[in-house]
């Protein structure tokens, strides 16, 4: 689904720039992929998918710290 219509940018490219280039903020996400940068508009649904993103890449890290400790 098209979340910023005026650069193209689909909800999956949100989640892979979070993903695999590591981006957190708004600002990421405008430097990025220009999400924001026009009118503004897609700015509070992008803001729902980083912070999805966000604590999706914790719980990730949290269950590779766990994992570690348990080898340990
Ligand atoms: S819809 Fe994203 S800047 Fe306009």
């Amino acid at each position: 689904m098209y979340i910023c219509l005026c650069n193209g940018v689909t909800e999956r490219e949100i989640r892979s720039c979070c993903a695999e280039e590591g981006a957190c903020t708004m600002r990421d996400l405008e430097h990025c992929l220009g999400v924001g940068a026009n009118c503004g508009k897609c700015r509070p649904a992008a803001k729902e998918i980083l912070k999805e993103s966000r604590s999706l890449n914790d719980s990730r890290s949290e269950s590779r710290t766990i994992l570690a400790g348990a080898s340990a």
